[in-house]
């Protein structure tokens, strides 16, 4: 996943706590954690999801749980890092990657519609923040947000998850103030469009990939392997006075104009 690009087990030691970490982008930034050497709990409401990737972490010699909680049930995200704190001792990071996401129009966007995604990409980000906090301070730990660039242009048929990710971004950038004197760092990834994914599947169009694919200036579409490169980073302590931020990884493609999804 990873190249070799880092040392060997350069998170050697760390306890990650990984949202929708059973597939896509999240889950490619599991395996990449796990392979740097970090133990991961996955965390998504699908057992069928998490426990083939947690097995297929485990079988590549890694150490991985399977849990499921709803990101939007304060409870049940409770119950989950308890889980993790009694499996591993420890929290040491959070990578928030559970989402919704479906095109939709804002004219027809009902106003559950709406919400859902808010809940999911927003609340449910800081509900997992909010139940790691103490553990966190504990261990000087981190949190990595999986953000968006929609929001930095208008994106037609994304008004909800623009929203929603605008919020994770202000989220990201509030606790690094707030919680960075707990030694606690707050940071973000925004991908742009990454190829080998059931959201590019499922909501790009053939004929909207090809307009999309001209408009990202380094010529080709993000890999999951992109995301967890840089997640890997911004967790090692190569990032150690990086706080706040939200890193773009989009090959450039935000700042150019070619961002039709219709
Ligand atoms: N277009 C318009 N509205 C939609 C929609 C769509 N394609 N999909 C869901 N909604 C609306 C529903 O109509 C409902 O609103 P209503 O009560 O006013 O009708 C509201 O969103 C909640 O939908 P529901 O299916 O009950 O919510 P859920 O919690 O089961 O699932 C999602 C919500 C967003 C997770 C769901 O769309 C989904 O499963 N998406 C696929 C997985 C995914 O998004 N992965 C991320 C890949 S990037």
């Amino acid at each position: 996943m990873t190249d070799k690009i880092f040392v060997d087990n350069i998170l050697a030691g760390r306890v990650a706590f990984v949202t929708g970490g059973g597939t896509g982008i999240t889950g490619g930034v599991a395996r990449a954690l796990a392979e740097s050497g970090a133990r991961v709990a996955l965390v998504s409401r699908k057992m069928e999801h998490l426990e083939p990737a947690a097995e297929a972490i485990r079988a590549n010699g890694g150490e991985a749980i399977a849990l499921t909680a709803d990101v939007r049930n304060m409870e049940e995200v409770e119950r989950a890092v308890a889980a993790t704190i009694e499996q591993f001792g420890k929290l040491d990071l959070i990578v928030n990657g559970a989402a919704g996401n479906f095109l939709c129009p804002a004219e027809e966007l009902s106003p559950n519609g709406f919400g859902t995604v808010v809940d999911i990409d927003l609340k449910g980000t800081f509900n997992v923040c909010r139940a790691a906090f103490s553990e966190l301070k504990k261990s000087r730990g981190q949190i990595l947000n999986i953000s968006a660039t929609l929001h930095y242009v208008g994106t037609p048929l994304q008004l909800h998850v623009s929203a929603a990710k605008a919020g994770v971004d202000a989220l990201t950038r509030q606790l690094a103030v707030e919680w960075g004197r707990y030694g606690i760092r707050s940071n973000a990834i925004a991908p742009g469009p990454i190829e080998d994914t059931e959201g590019m599947k499922r909501l790009v169009p053939p004929q909207v990939k090809e307009k999309l694919l001209r408009g990202i200036p380094v010529g080709r579409f993000g890999l999951i392997k992109d995301i967890a490169q840089a997640a890997i980073f911004l967790c090692s302590d190569a990032a150690s006075f990086i706080n706040g931020a939200v890193l773009v990884v989009d090959g450039g493609q935000w700042l150019s104009s070619g961002r039709l999804l219709q």
